[in-house]
């Protein structure tokens, strides 16, 4: 396959992680954007595969994108690929000896990786492989522990663990280029956080929700259902501005039941705030406070870039919001807070996402996105159950699998219209809207 050009439209390869694998797309999609640049892959193009092609970027593009992915392992300049050994081979041989040159030179240093996916090469046959490349003109010496360059056959052997082939159905050879943020999974670690809860949010998928959100140094990030500020960790250590509410005194202040086994009481400190110092972003901590998303506190004027946030579901935390003494139904076994919270009352999911759709339409900023998770019964579920509003477009929607019958759906919406009037609901399943019946409930 014939690789001509120059350094503007070079091709690059993304291998990515095969956990999550629904929310890879949105991922680099958005990262991308934040630099004005289109997906544009390969016709054979396949979501579900670990490696995909990319078309039309610049090498900087590619490294802004691993600079912040948490689905993306590694990125490449490709040299050449093919279904069998001799396309590869023939495929290497047409890359334009110019774009090689750089890499190769007599003065410098290099090694070749082998990497296959599903399969394990015994070393011996890594080392054929690396061998089968000699035709390439390298020129330098090999350096195993610091070489100055990186190069990686990369061999596709399919995703069914039980029928690996002999021989893989892809292979592809290129110039490392970069990392992916992975690490960031085992160093934001919930286990190893300063202050956690019940529900903290997985670092991964925290930073997943960041990227998909297109946070970016200094934004305002509010997050209405902040618990113990897992996204806002994630958000700050993009450089974003954080901010949230909630409406559980306790956790606010840090105070009540730990969430630890072997600890009693939450410690002094255990807060919020100390979440972002042990990261190293406490600067950009605006503040939380406790307060019910049923019932803004903000000005009609306040704007946030993005809005990350994971509502209650009601399985391991209750869904409640502040009500009169008359709509008292009862408190919530589970609610061990202060006084500061009179009474409380069911707070359905449907109106949770209506108020959250129709608070998103309003504070964010043009272009601003929102990102959340719907809970799914499976069974039952079908896309027009994703709420909609008039000035959100739904950008993506990938699902996380919980058990057989439950899953949650990451959603993210992008602000694309100002609300010209306040729109009383969203659409949701339960009513599914005509748009007459949206025009009618536009407040006159
Ligand atoms: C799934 S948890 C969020 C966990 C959070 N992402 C974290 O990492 O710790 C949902 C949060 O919503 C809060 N909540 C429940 N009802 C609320 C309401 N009406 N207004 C604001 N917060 C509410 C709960 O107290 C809980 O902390």
């Amino acid at each position: 396959m014939a690789l001509h050009c120059g350094r503007a439209c070079r091709q690059y390869l993304l291998h990515l992680a095969h956990d999550n694998v629904d929310f890879r797309l949105p991922e680099i999609k958005a990262l991308l954007s934040l630099r004005n640049r289109p997906f544009d892959t390969s016709e054979t193009f396949n979501e579900k595969s670990p490696f995909w092609q990319l078309n039309g970027l610049s090498e900087d593009d590619i490294r802004s994108v691993m600079s912040r992915t948490v689905c993306g392992k590694s990125a490449f300049e490709l040299w050449g690929h093919g279904t069998t050994t001799d396309e590869l081979r023939m495929s290497l041989l047409e890359y334009p000896a110019e774009n090689m040159a750089p890499y190769l030179q007599q003065n410098s240093t290099y090694k070749i990786n082998v990497y296959t996916f599903n399969k394990t090469l015994v070393f011996k046959d890594s080392i054929e492989k690396i061998d089968a490349l000699d035709f390439l003109p390298f020129k330098g010496t090999v350096n195993l522990k610091a070489p100055e360059h990186i190069f990686c056959l990369l061999e596709d052997y399919g995703s069914d663990p039980y029928e690996i082939p002999e021989e893989p159905f892809h292979m592809y050879f290129g110039r490392w280029i970069a990392d992916g943020q992975r690490e960031l999974i085992r160093s934001y670690s919930v286990k190893k956080r300063h202050f956690i809860g019940n529900t903290s949010m997985d670092a991964g998928l925290s930073f997943i929700m960041a990227n998909h959100a297109k946070v970016k140094a200094d934004d305002l990030v509010y997050d209405p259902f902040v618990g113990t500020g897992s996204l806002l960790v994630a958000c700050s250590r993009f450089g974003a501005y954080v901010c949230g509410t909630d409406i559980d005194y306790n956790t606010i202040h840090g105070v009540g039941k730990a969430s630890r086994k072997n600890q009693k009481w939450r410690g002094p400190d255990e807060n919020i705030r100390a979440n972002l110092r042990q990261y190293g972003t406490e600067s950009l901590y605006v503040d939380v406070m406790v307060s019910d998303a049923s019932k803004t506190v903000w000005r009609k004027t306040a704007q946030f870039d993005a809005i990350v946030t994971d509502p209650p579901y009601g399985i391991r935390e209750s869904t409640r919001r502040t009500g009169s003494h008359k709509d008292i139904i009862k408190p919530p076994e589970d609610f061990s807070g202060e006084s500061h919270i009179p009474v409380s009352m069911a707070y359905h999911l449907s109106d949770i996402f209506a108020d959250l759709l129709n608070f998103a339409a309003h504070h964010l900023v043009l272009g601003g996105r929102l990102i959340y998770w719907l809970p799914i019964y499976r069974p039952e579920y079908c896309e027009e159950m994703v709420p909609l509003h008039p000035c959100l477009t739904l950008i993506s929607n990938c699902e996380q699998t919980l058990s057989s019958h439950t899953s949650r759906r990451l959603i993210t919406m992008e602000k694309t219209k100002e609300p010209e009037v306040e729109y009383v609901r969203v659409f949701w399943v339960e009513t599914p809207w005509s748009k007459d019946e949206i025009d009618k409930c536009k407040l006159s």
